[in-house]
């Protein structure tokens, strides 16, 4: 669990977290967390579901990596549970779910919950999901944009910590669109985990 010290930490007094990512798949996002030079955080470690490229992207950067498949447990819990404990042995003060296409589950939650965010590729609450670039432009939206929010149990549902809006240009696909807020996403994943770690945000 993340010490109270640094939940409640005053703003403007700057603060680098032991921060953990989890990931599933082509890792944009993690490598700009890994790229960015002014990131309030150190990078403990990059979990995936799957043997997603993210993880070649962060064992390239020198990080540690580990794998928790839900293949290789007999059920979700066991999984869900492995995963809990995988964390654990980094003692991450925040956890990102950087695009990790699974929900994550009790066991996880009651321990990493509280600092556990996410961020989604849409304006929440519209559009949760793994469609959501798709359910996006299928409503026809003139704009879109991206979400962090806090993990709670129901998919997507957690409380909003920042969003950012870019318009649907004419002519945008699934891949196109997604890509443009991807760009904008990673800003702003950047930028709420700082304002974490100077207190400016505070997950208690
Ligand atoms: C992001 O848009 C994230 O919100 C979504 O999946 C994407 C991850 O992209 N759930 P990448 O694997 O980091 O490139």
């Amino acid at each position: 669990m993340v010490p109270d010290s640094i939940l409640s930490q005053k703003a403007g007094s700057p603060k680098r977290l032991r921060l953990l990512v989890l990931a599933s798949g082509t890792g944009s996002l993690t490598q700009a967390l890994i790229e960015t030079t002014n990131l309030r955080a150190e990078i403990v470690a990059v979990g995936a579901d799957r043997p997603a490229p993210v993880l070649a992207i962060a064992e390239q950067a020198g990080l540690p990596t580990f794998q928790i498949n839900p293949a290789d447990f007999s059920t979700r819990e066991a999984w869900d549970q492995a995963l809990a404990s995988a964390v654990a042995q980094y003692r991450p003060d925040l956890v990102v779910s950087a695009g990790f296409m699974r929900l994550l589950g009790s066991a996880f939650l009651t321990q990493w919950g509280r600092i556990t965010i996410n961020t989604h590729p849409a304006l929440l609450p519209n559009f949760p999901g793994a469609q959501a670039v798709r359910d996006a432009l299928a409503a026809g939206v003139a704009v879109s944009g991206c979400t962090v929010h806090r993990v709670i149990a129901e998919m997507d549902a957690g409380p909003i910590l920042a969003q950012r809006r870019l318009p649907v240009l004419p002519g945008d696909d699934e891949s196109s669109l997604h890509e443009r807020i991807k760009t904008v996403e990673r800003n702003l994943l950047v930028e709420v985990i700082n304002h974490i770690a100077l207190g400016a945000i505070v997950l208690a």
